[in-house]
């Protein structure tokens, strides 16, 4: 079943669907638009206005811990499926002891689109595929929002391929342990834009502990390739107002996507 696009924005939870009014004169605030998305009776703009709205951030250049700069590590020559098999027969942190299988990613292995998540849950564990839950579910609706559905330009990944047992948050040490995976990912996957989803994908790829809140709605750089923070959809299923930040994040990050794939003008 394919879903419309108002039915996606229904489903993130973005309704009543955005509605052009004629002679508008000037966009709403952020702070308006936030309040009529959290009001499901009130009109709200259309996605272009929101993307007007969305706030224009000071770049923020974060270093990242690039493969060059330490000493190479194994992982660091391995190709897809030599790292597939690797992440399969992983044993290097305990989260390996209760997962039913490790859980590499899944999608478009020429992505422009990468986002990356906490960690695999319980139907995940047994499926062997990231976000395929609840949470999932929004995660699909977010993508196709954005005229995008997972293995069509985009790849999902986690910050750690096992689950953390009771689904509880995974440690600094699991995420250690488990990051030369995700950085030989994003090395051998080359995404044009990163969209880092919740604060472990933030710790793992950022080294960054600040809340949410603080972090998103700026650009970083991971690599050299453009990098967002949003909400994690399952924090959205339980926060249904911040549904509307998130929407305006990842407008901001097409937006980045579409200044990466720009051609260069010849001056
Ligand atoms: N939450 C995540 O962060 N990742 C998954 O794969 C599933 C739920």
């Amino acid at each position: 079943m394919s879903l419309s696009r108002e039915q996606m924005l229904v489903e993130m939870g973005i309704t009543p669907i955005w509605v052009l009014r004629d002679n508008e004169p000037s966009a709403p605030a952020v702070e308006e638009y936030e309040a009529v998305a959290a009001e499901p009776e009130a009109r709200v703009p259309t996605p272009e206005k929101a993307t007007a709205i969305v706030q224009e951030p000071a770049p923020v250049a974060r270093p990242a811990p690039a493969a060059a700069l330490r000493p190479m590590t194994p992982v660091d020559n391995l190709n897809w499926p030599e790292l597939a098999k690797q992440v399969a027969e992983c044993r290097a942190c305990p989260l390996c002891e209760q997962r039913k299988q490790a859980v590499l990613g899944v999608g478009d292995l020429n992505p422009d689109w990468l986002f990356i998540g906490e960690g695999p849950g319980a139907e995940e564990d047994v499926k062997g595929e990231p976000f395929v839950g609840q949470a999932g579910k929004l995660l699909d609706a977010m993508l196709a929002s954005l005229d995008i559905a997972r293995g069509n330009r985009v790849y999902i990944a986690n910050a750690v391929k096992c689950r953390p047992p009771g689904n509880r948050t995974p440690e600094a040490a699991e995420m250690a342990a488990c990051w030369p995976y995700l950085e030989r990912q994003i090395a051998l996957l080359k995404p044009k834009i990163i969209v880092l989803l919740g604060k472990a994908a933030v710790h793992a790829v950022l080294h960054d502990d600040k809340s949410l809140a603080s972090l998103r709605g700026k650009r970083y750089e991971y690599a050299g390739i453009p990098l967002v923070v949003t909400y994690h959809p399952a924090y959205l299923l339980r926060n249904l107002p911040d549904k509307a930040k998130a929407w305006e994040d990842l407008l901001f990050a097409r937006r980045l996507l579409r200044e990466a794939s720009a051609p260069e003008l010849p001056f």
